[in-house]
């Protein structure tokens, strides 16, 4: 029996001038997988994400949901397909809190006076962001503050927590546990686990750090100068293996 993938893309190529930063990449995800992608810097791992996240446009190559051909023209349209992205640089807005980062431009609103919908329901939204925070077990000082206030790691923990509130389906994480204590580390890896297990969801993880690898993912995928150059479950490889295929040591 065959499953259809919750993500396929098939000879995905993305080129900036001369530069291939994605070359002819296809790759799968499933249900209820946590994959990880890592590479090098400059591997095209942060480009093959912004293609399925809607940031940018393959230069060829087709991308799949659930069986279906998807062309996002932005993030937004990614978004309303149920694919969640937190990116290496976090878009969160300095002066708001929480709750409110978590709606930024998704604001649930109620009726006003005279019936007219327009008015935001800061309250429905607490309430939402709550239970978000408390189901994936987050933990804030104080969750009504700016984020502004908080550190790099709790920022990352409230993107986090945005990413996992909205995917639908899929969620792609792009280094989220870069430059983190191990406290926020382990508060994100929980997220993803939490994630994964509300069922018909995939992941897909950029990232640096093989232990936070071997920790969540079932299968590894390895891009190299832009080409896919490996797909290893887990429990068939081992660390210095994939590192062997970062360095290209697998080639010699
Ligand atoms: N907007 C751009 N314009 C020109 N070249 C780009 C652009 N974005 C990425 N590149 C190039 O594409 C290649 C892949 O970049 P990408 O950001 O995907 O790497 P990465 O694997 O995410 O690296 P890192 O681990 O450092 O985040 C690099 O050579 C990079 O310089
Ligand atoms: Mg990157």
């Amino acid at each position: 029996m065959s499953r259809t993938p919750t993500l396929r893309t098939v000879g995905l190529t993305k080129s900036y001038g001369s530069v291939e930063a994605l070359v002819n990449v296809s790759i799968e995800l499933f249900s209820g997988e946590v994959v990880a992608l890592v590479g090098d810097n400059g591997a095209g791992k942060s480009t093959l994400v912004k293609c399925v996240s809607g940031s940018i446009f393959p230069s060829s190559g087709e991308i799949f949901l659930e069986g279906k051909k998807v062309e996002f023209r932005n993030p937004g349209d990614a978004r309303s397909a149920g694919v969640e992205t937190v990116y290496q640089q976090l878009a969160l807005v300095d002066t708001f809190d929480i709750p409110g980062n978590i709606y930024l431009g998704r604001e649930l609103k109620k009726r006003g006076l005279r019936g007219l919908l327009g008015v935001l329901d800061r309250k429905a939204m607490r309430a939402a962001a709550l239970k978000s925070i408390e189901d994936f077990g987050a933990r804030f000082p104080d969750l009504y503050a700016a984020v502004e206030t908080m550190s790099g790691g709790q920022r990352q923990v409230v993107a986090m927590t945005r990413g996992a509130h909205w995917g639908k389906n899929l969620l792609l994480l792009d280094e989220p546990t870069a430059a983190l204590g191990v406290r926020e580390s382990k508060s994100v890896l929980e997220i993803i686990e939490k994630f994964r297990n509300q069922g018909d969801k995939s992941i897909l993880i950029i990232s640096h750090n093989m232990d936070h690898v071997w920790q969540v993912c079932d299968r590894i995928l390895v891009l190299r100068r832009g080409h896919l150059v490996a797909d290893l479950r887990k429990s068939d490889t081992t660390k210095s293996d994939v590192v062997a295929y970062i360095t290209g040591a697998h080639e010699a």
